[in-house]
C-alpha cells in the first residue's frame, strides 16, 4: 500500500508543560503513600495530546513545546460528576420556594418536569443540556454522567438519551424514574413498558440502567425487574437508593453488582454492611439534602466502615439545581463528616470509581489530561472558601477549555 503523506505519518503531538503548581493532587495509586490524594508539592505536569505523560517536581520537569505558568496555584483532577439529570425543560422555582416555606419534597414533583420536557423541542432540550454541561465545565467538571427520566414514553426517553449521547459517554437510562402519568392506575403495565419496548429503544444509546427505588416511585420487586432487564440488554446498573427513607434499594444495588448506589441518605447497619462487603460505590448527593432540607447522609459512618464514597451534584430542576462540585465538596465537609481531602478524592477519583473508569479522576501518566487550577495555594480551599469561584483554568482531554 502507498505510505501516507509525511504530514499524516509524522504529525508529532504537541506537549504542554504546566509548571509552578504549589500542590498537585494526583490521586495516582503509584503515589499513594500516606494519603490517596498522592499530592506533589512544587509540582509540574506534562500533557501530550489528550493525555498526561509526566508528573513530578517542577525542578525535574522535561522540556515541552509550550509552557503554562500556574503561578503557585493548586492543581486537582477534573471533577467527575457521576450523577445528574440534565435533559429537561422548565424549572421548579415555585416548588423550591414552597419547600423553603416548609412544604415537603415529594417524588411526584418529577411529573411537572415530565410535562414540560415532553412539550419541548429537541433543540430546546439540547440547548439546556449544553448550557448546564458548560456551566459545570467552567466550575471544573470534566466528566459528567447524565440520565433520561423526564420523558417516560418510549419516544421521549429515547430522544433524551440520543441527545445526551451527543455530549457525554456516560449516559443512563432512567425510564423508571416515576410511573408515567398515563399508567397511574397500572404501575405493573408501566414496568412492562420500561423493561420491554422502552428498553429496546433506549439501550443502544445508554451505558447504564437506573431506577428510583423509593416509596412513591418503584418498590424492590419492580426495581429488580428494571435492573435485571437492563443487565440482560448489556447495561450496567446504578440505583437511586434510600433517598427519602429506608428501603431495599441499597441492598439490591449491591446484590446486582451495581456500580453505584446513589443518595444513601437513610441507611441501616445492614445497608452499610452490604456496601462494605461489595463493589458498589456509595454516591452522596449533598445538593439534594441542601435543596430539600433533608437530613444529611452520614459520610463518616460509610467511610469508617470502609465503603468507597463518591460525591456528585444530582443536578436536576427538582431536588438539586446546582452544577457545582466545589459547592458539594464544601457541604460534604461542613455537614457530612468528611475531611477536605476525603471530599476532594470523592469528587474526583470516587466519581471515576462510580463510573468504573480509571482514565479520569486522576492526574497520572497515561490518564486523560483533565486538570483544574485553583486560585488558591491548597486544594483545602475548596471547602475553606465556600461559594468563592476558585476554578481559574480547566483542561479537558488536553484542550484548555477555560
Ligand atoms: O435524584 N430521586 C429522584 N430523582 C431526582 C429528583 C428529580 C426531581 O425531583 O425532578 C433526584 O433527586
Ligand atoms: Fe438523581
Amino acid at each position: 500500500a502507498d505510505s501516507p503523506p509525511a504530514a499524516v505519518r509524522e504529525d508529532p503531538m504537541t506537549t504542554t508543560l504546566i509548571t509552578n503548581i504549589s500542590a498537585l493532587v494526583t490521586n495516582d495509586p503509584a503515589r499513594e503513600g500516606d494519603s490517596p490524594l498522592g499530592t506533589v508539592e512544587s509540582a509540574a505536569v506534562v500533557i501530550e495530546g489528550e493525555h498526561i505523560v509526566w508528573t513530578g517536581r517542577a525542578q525535574d520537569a522535561p522540556a515541552a513545546d509550550t509552557v503554562h505558568d500556574a503561578a503557585g496555584r493548586a492543581a486537582v483532577p477534573g471533577f467527575v460528576d457521576s450523577h445528574s439529570h440534565l435533559v429537561f425543560a422548565g424549572d421548579r422555582t415555585a416548588e423550591f420556594n414552597a419547600r423553603m416555606s416548609g412544604a415537603p419534597y415529594r417524588a411526584g414533583g418529577i411529573r411537572t418536569t415530565v410535562a414540560a420536557t415532553r412539550a419541548a423541542s429537541d433543540a430546546e432540550l439540547e440547548a439546556g443540556l449544553t448550557r448546564y454541561l458548560d456551566e459545570a465545565l467552567r466550575q471544573g467538571t470534566t466528566v459528567m454522567e447524565t440520565k433520561s427520566g423526564y420523558g417516560l414514553t418510549v419516544a421521549d426517553e429515547a430522544r433524551a438519551l440520543e441527545l445526551a449521547a451527543r455530549h457525554t459517554d456516560e449516559v443512563t437510562y432512567l425510564g423508571a424514574h416515576v410511573v408515567a402519568p398515563e399508567y397511574a392506575d397500572d404501575p405493573g403495565g408501566y414496568v412492562d413498558l420500561v423493561t420491554g419496548p422502552m428498553l429496546d429503544a433506549c439501550a443502544p444509546h445508554a451505558r447504564w440502567v437506573d431506577v428510583f427505588c423509593e416509596r412513591g416511585a418503584f418498590d424492590g420487586d419492580q426495581a429488580r425487574a428494571v435492573l435485571t432487564a437492563g443487565i440482560a440488554k448489556g447495561l450496567t446498573p446504578r440505583v437511586h437508593a434510600n433517598q427519602l427513607g429506608h428501603g431495599p434499594g441499597v441492598r439490591l444495588a449491591v446484590e446486582l453488582g451495581a456500580a453505584s448506589a446513589d443518595h444513601c441518605t437513610h441507611l441501616t447497619d445492614a445497608d452499610i454492611d452490604a456496601l462494605a462487603g461489595g463493589d458498589t460505590v456509595a454516591t452522596l448527593l449533598p445538593g439534594a439534602e441542601f435543596s430539600t432540607r433533608a437530613p444529611w447522609p452520614d459520610a463518616r459512618r460509610l467511610l469508617d466502615a470502609g465503603v468507597t464514597v463518591a460525591l456528585s451534584t444530582d443536578c436536576n430542576p427538582g431536588s438539586s439545581f446546582t452544577s457545582s462540585m466545589p459547592f458539594c465538596i464544601a457541604l460534604a465537609v461542613r455537614d457530612m463528616g468528611m475531611t477536605p481531602h476525603e471530599a476532594l478524592w470523592a469528587a474526583t477519583a470516587g466519581g471515576a470509581r462510580a463510573l468504573r473508569r480509571t482514565d479520569v479522576g486522576r492526574i497520572a501518566p497515561g490518564s486523560r489530561a483533565d486538570l483544574v487550577l485553583l486560585d488558591a495555594p491548597s486544594p483545602v480551599h475548596l471547602a475553606y472558601r465556600p461559594g468563592v469561584p476558585l476554578v481559574t483554568d480547566v483542561w479537558r482531554r488536553g484542550v484548555k477549555e477555560k
